[in-house]
């Protein structure tokens, strides 16, 4: 089985499971988007935090001069603690508290992406005690549907997230009317995980449509976010460790119309991230069920939920083993059937102490580690090159 190249001899010593990030792959990879933000001097990236908020990926990623998304006041903070500059902040989420607005107003973040009217006029009353003036993008949610997990949809009608497109403009004429909001523009997101590039162009066509109804309106458009949401290939992280930018750019370049000078931007979060975390995990035993093999490693749902969650897929292999391939069930230790990473994968066979890896790992791994059977939160190990 054709696996990554992974320092193994250095994590002998190293207790499991942890996460390994590759460092000189994000920095490859954030190469690649700043290359495409060069060529498109009205782009702009805020990295989506919630995929990873580790301080050190967060500081590559704040070094690249690249804005933040976030979606809680605690993320804002972890933004502004790794130097991303408030100017740079958006901050988006159906749910935002009274607190959380009062903190990010101080700060003077970039803007708030609003999801309702009546956080809007929530926004309005706090800017006003505070005594500033709140920028605000309406959060539209534009009824495409995203082919990808149903958990991860976001931009459907029956997802809980944004305003509706046919009340845009009332929206707006709150906005527009309330003295302590002003309104820069609209923001989209239409889901997680996408590969399917048609998705983003549907989600061109609505953005095309609404700042047509907007321009024979009189109304000023404001800048254009849309959102993140491009998908990583699972399967192969080793022939294709860096997501395909220049198509997702691409669609934008080519089907987005939108005023002359009009800023767009983007919040990739596992694009970004995902390829350059593994899992690092042990073999404990391996067992034979009536009808199946089972590695139980030390890794669980409790470092890595996407499997038990979405049941997502992530590549396996071991690191310390060249001997035929077996078939497996790769489990953990935590008390839940969902405690499953694969099913019946091909593995090079194993044995107690392997060196497990399990892949493209760095988005939505680390940032929803738990607690669940007093596991204590994973440990990190940084590759630096
Ligand atoms: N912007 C907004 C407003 C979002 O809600 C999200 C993700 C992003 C940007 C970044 O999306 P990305 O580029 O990472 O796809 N836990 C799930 C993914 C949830 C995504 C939530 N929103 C998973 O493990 O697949």
């Amino acid at each position: 089985m054709l696996k990554g190249d992974f320092p193994v001899e250095r994590f002998r010593d190293i207790p499991t499971p942890f996460y390994y990030y590759d460092l000189p792959l994000l920095r490859r990879t954030l190469d690649v988007v700043q290359r495409q933000l060069d060529r498109n001097p009205t782009y702009r990236v805020h990295y989506a935090i919630k995929a990873n908020f580790n301080p050190r990926i967060l500081a590559e990623i704040a070094a690249r001069g690249f804005g933040a998304d976030c979606v809680s006041g605690a993320e804002v903070r972890a933004a502004l603690a790794a130097g991303f500059p408030p100017e740079g902040i958006v901050f988006a989420g159906v749910g935002k508290s009274d607190a959380e607005i009062r903190f990010a107003l101080q700060q003077g973040i970039a803007r708030f992406n609003v999801e309702s009217a009546a956080e809007l006029e929530v926004i309005d009353e706090i800017a006003g005690t505070l005594g500033c003036v709140a920028p605000v993008s309406l959060r539209i949610n534009p009824d495409i549907g995203a082919h990808t997990h149903a958990g991860i949809t976001t931009g459907l009608a029956e997802n809980k997230f944004g305003i509706n497109y046919e009340q845009m403009d009332e929206v707006m004429d709150l906005s527009l009317s309330l003295p302590h909001v002003r309104y820069c523009g609209l923001h989209f997101h239409i889901g997680s995980q996408i590969l399917d590039m048609m998705d983003y162009v549907a989600l061109c066509n609505r953005i095309n449509e609404l700042v047509l109804r907007l321009q024979r309106a009189g109304r000023r458009v404001g800048d254009i976010n849309v959102g993140g949401g491009l998908g990583i290939n699972y399967q192969h992280p080793n022939h294709l460790p860096i997501a395909d930018f220049e198509g997702w750019f691409e669609v934008f370049r080519k089907h987005l119309r939108l005023p002359e000078g009009t800023e767009v931007h983007f919040e990739p979060g596992r694009s970004l991230v995902a390829p350059c975390g593994t899992l690092i995990a042990r073999v404990l035993y391996v067992k034979q069920g009536t009808r199946k093999q089972f590695a139980i490693i030390d890794g669980s749902m409790t470092e890595l939920v996407r499997p038990a969650m979405y049941k997502a897929y992530h590549r396996v292999e071991n690191l310390s083993s060249d001997e035929p391939e077996e078939v497996y069930d790769v489990v953990g230790p935590v008390c839940e059937s969902s405690d499953v990473f694969v099913k019946e994968a091909s593995i090079d066979r194993c044995r107690r102490g392997d060196l497990m890896a399990i892949r493209s790992a760095g988005a939505y791994g680390e940032s929803m580690a738990s607690h669940y059977n007093c596991h204590p939160l994973p440990d990190c190990f940084f590759f630096e090159g």
